[in-house]
């Protein structure tokens, strides 16, 4: 048995890899927004700070697993928030409790990106810079001056990054000996999904775009390979984005992978 924390645990996938989890003998720290083991604001510096801390208390200093599901839609305003959640609410907490994976038993983290995370590549992503050099201020301002491209930006471009800010630390926590993977799904459904399809900006597009698989995941067919990751059976698998996304991926991209 052993202890993991999981952000965005209260809905969703998130929701789903908790259930899946807890059936699975492991003990779990869930963070999110309300009614969770720990409530915290992940928009800004001081929740994501204040979200550490309980964890670490709570754990003892020692983790197994970390699995980072907290997210906001394209829908949501303003964009700020969603690149603030996105990307920030993943790298501080992937910072802040890296030392306590050290401690763990076979640690691996898991964060949940997004096959949008290809949508704008790194050398065309108007974020890449800011997010890079940890400027919160100025990525949320250039998504926030977009104008109607403001929530696709804000989401596209948090979600390319926050696969390349996992990526690029493959090298220290591989030798840290905790491994380190991003899931991509497609639509899945569950709310964040429904209120996308709701919002006359962007529910015509999500309704248009048909996987070749055509249905909608169900979160615990993403929550499957957040524990697959997890495991044993993954132990060499690190550094990689496993996209979870009923073809998509393969239809608009059959020649880059
Ligand atoms: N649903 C989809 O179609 C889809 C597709 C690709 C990627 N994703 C990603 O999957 C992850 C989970 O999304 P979901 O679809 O389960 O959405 P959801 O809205 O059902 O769940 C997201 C959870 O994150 C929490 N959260 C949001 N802002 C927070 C904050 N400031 N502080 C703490 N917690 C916060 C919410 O309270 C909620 O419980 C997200 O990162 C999302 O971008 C979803």
């Amino acid at each position: 048995m052993s202890t993991l924390a999981l952000t965005g645990c209260a809905s969703g996938i998130g929701a789903a890899t908790r259930t899946a989890l807890l059936a699975a003998g492991h003990t779990i720290i869930g963070i999110d927004r309300h009614g969770a083991d720990i409530d915290a604001d992940l928009s800004n510096p001081a929740g994501r700070a204040a979200a550490v801390a309980a964890v670490l208390e709570r754990c003892g200093g020692v983790l197994d697993g970390l699995v980072l599901c907290a997210g906001l839609g394209a829908h949501v305003e303003p964009p700020s928030l969603v690149v603030s959640v996105n990307y920030f609410g993943v790298t501080e907490l992937l910072d802040g409790l890296l030392p306590a994976l050290q401690r763990g038993r076979d640690a691996a983290a898991v964060v949940v990106s997004s096959v949008a995370s290809t949508q704008l590549p790194w050398a065309r992503n108007p974020l890449a810079a800011a997010l890079e050099r940890g400027d919160e201020a100025g990525a949320g301002a250039i998504a926030c001056q977009a104008g109607a491209r403001g929530g696709h930006l804000a989401y596209a471009g948090s979600k390319n990054a926050v696969t390349v800010a996992v990526r690029r630390r493959a090298a220290s926590w591989g030798a840290a000996g905790v491994r380190l993977n991003t899931v991509a799904p497609g639509a899945v459904a569950t709310p964040l999904l429904r209120a996308g399809l709701d919002d006359p900006r962007f529910g015509q597009a999500i309704r248009d775009f048909v996987a070749p698989i055509a249905r909608h995941a169900r979160p615990e067919e993403i929550a499957a390979m957040i524990l697959f990751l997890l495991g044993p059976d993954a132990g060499f698998i690190h550094g990689a984005q496993m996209v979870v996304d009923g073809g998509v991926d393969a239809l608009t991209r059959p020649t880059e992978f």
